[in-house]
């Protein structure tokens, strides 16, 4: 969808629809609409009425006119305005304006209770996560398509300030859906090394550095548990750094404008088989998503170059599948983790653990940033706790956690904090090693974390589990079924935070 901005009033772009917003309780048709009303004969207030029209969020109806389609959009009560609530306004009116068939489609910065550029983004990432769809792998593709959007502000004195909020809601929207395009790619078409060439091919279409390392170097660099976990699949691992730096290339602080460095790790396991604790079958089916972390690094790094933020980042993915063979790791065996750390293996299906432990002392010992934050489908237990819509967020350091909440609110992406209960480490005591990778039920999110922050020493840390919102079973207001693209908008949001 080509996103543009036109500076003139609804009822006079051309189009083949025009989505407009109405507040829920207010009698008067604002503006916009009643321009549109009025040029119709008065058509839209008489559906608005005969439907006894609610305009809750989310809801919109229709009227045709002069060959047009006038879709009114739902924004709840004016009070209660948020991002999200025209997020999904949007949504909704572009998604019945392309099941009308319209091509050229024209919308309001909706509402009026934010600033304008935060409306025109929030109605612009609305628009384009609504319409999103995936097609590869179909014969016959999606006829009703929406191929332009033209973003509308009649006030000139916004002009700037909607071209700003449209071109980050763009920037956003295309990078969420980077991240929903590798997810919903089955696993036989991604495995480590196509992950590792989607991304050598953003690093050049987006200016990143970039370097992949083979199991040859990984092995040199110590990552015994990364590698213990690629060692039961024909499909060789990759580790994956991109590096964006605002002054063009990567170094030192003092001779760029950044102002710090972050590292973003993402879970790269392009399949998860368990291993030789094998899933069940109900519980494999959906794991080509187990690199959903990767896949949103991956957005995010590609968004930088465009957004250009004054903060060196550099993205990390210790990518392989986890699968179950004559070479697999065992149950029982003791891997060497890269700071020296050794880790009795309770379960091969704790492999996520494994591959971000190596992925962390990388960042903590070749990288040295400021703070760290990963991204993982790591735990069947974080859904249990928190469902489908809501990921876990657990960090070493109280400001980075807030400050990622902030954005991840502001992102309309729900996370909740879960605590780092320090008696719990003693889930994680084997045997004969440092560390166990697994721990009693009750609690297996924390577990998981704690296990994480091991590695993490006295770097800033922050871990998103996203192993319920990554995917979802059914349509979203912002996500139709399949992968969500989860927490790419929340960390370009904190990244791009003044
Ligand atoms: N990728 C899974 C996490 C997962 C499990 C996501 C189920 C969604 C649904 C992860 O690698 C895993 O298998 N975790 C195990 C850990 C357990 C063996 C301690 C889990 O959560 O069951
Ligand atoms: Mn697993
Ligand atoms: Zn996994």
């Amino acid at each position: 969808m080509r996103v543009v901005v036109a500076s003139q009033r609804l009822d006079e772009v051309p189009g083949d629809a025009v989505v407009a917003g109405l507040y829920a309780g207010e009698k008067k048709l604002p503006g916009g609409l009643a321009r549109l009303d009025r040029a119709a004969g008065g058509q839209v207030g008489r559906v608005l009425e005969a439907e006894q029209f609610k305009a809750k969020v989310g809801q919109v109806t229709h009227v045709h006119a002069d060959g047009r389609r006038i879709v009114v959009a739902g924004l709840g009560p004016r009070a209660e305005t948020t991002a999200e609530t025209l997020r999904r306004a949007a949504a909704a009116g572009v998604r019945r304006a392309r099941d009308l068939g319209a091509r050229a489609v024209a919308a309001e910065v909706l509402g009026d209770r934010l600033p304008a550029r935060q409306r025109a983004q929030a109605v612009v990432e609305g628009a384009l996560l609504g319409a999103y769809g995936f097609e590869r792998y179909r014969r016959e593709k999606a006829e009703r398509v929406v191929a332009t959007l033209t973003v509308v502000e009649p006030d000139a004195r916004h002009a700037r300030d909607v071209a700003e909020g449209v071109h980050r809601g763009e920037t956003f929207a295309n990078a969420t859906a980077l991240a929903r395009d590798l997810v919903n790619t089955p696993a036989k078409d991604l495995g480590p090394s196509d992950l590792a060439r989607a991304a050598v091919r953003l690093a050049r279409e987006r200016k990143l550095t970039v370097r992949v390392h083979g199991r040859a170097e990984c092995r040199r660099l110590g990552m015994g548990a990364f590698l213990g976990v690629a060692a039961g699949s024909a499909e060789p691992p990759r580790f994956i750094h991109l590096i964006y730096s605002p002054a063009g290339r990567p170094g030192g602080r003092s001779a760029g404008r950044a102002r710090k460095r972050v590292v973003v790790i993402g879970k790269g396991i392009t399949f998860d088989s368990g291993g030789l604790d094998l899933k069940t079958s109900e519980g494999m089916l959906r794991m080509k998503y187990d690199m959903a972390g990767a896949a949103a690094v991956l957005g995010v790094m590609g968004a930088l170059p465009i957004l250009r933020p004054p903060v060196e980042v550099h993205g990390l993915i210790a990518a392989t599948e986890n699968m179950p063979s004559g070479s697999a790791t065992r149950p029982g065996d003791v891997l060497r983790a890269m700071n020296g750390t050794t880790i009795e293996v309770g379960n091969t299906d704790a492999e996520g653990r494994l591959t971000l432990a190596d992925a962390l002392c990388y960042a903590v010992r070749r990288v040295e940033p400021d703070e760290i934050v990963d991204v993982a489908t790591l735990t069947g237990a974080c859904v249990i706790a928190l469902g489908p819509l809501c990921g876990g967020l657990m960090a070493n350091d109280a400001g980075l956690a807030s400050r990622l909440l902030r954005a991840a609110e502001a992102a309309g992406e729900p996370f909740w904090q879960l605590p780092l209960i320090d008696e719990y480490k003693e889930h994680l005591k084997s045997e004969i090693a440092d560390l166990n990778n697994v721990g009693p039920r009750g609690g297996g999110a924390i577990t998981a974390g704690l296990f994480l922050k091991e590695f993490a020493g006295a770097t800033p840390w922050a871990h998103l589990d996203v192993a319920g919102p990554a995917f979802t079973e059914k349509d979203l207001p912002l996500a139709p079924k399949g992968a969500t693209g989860v927490a790419v908008r929340t960390l370009l949001t904190y990244l791009t935070a003044e």
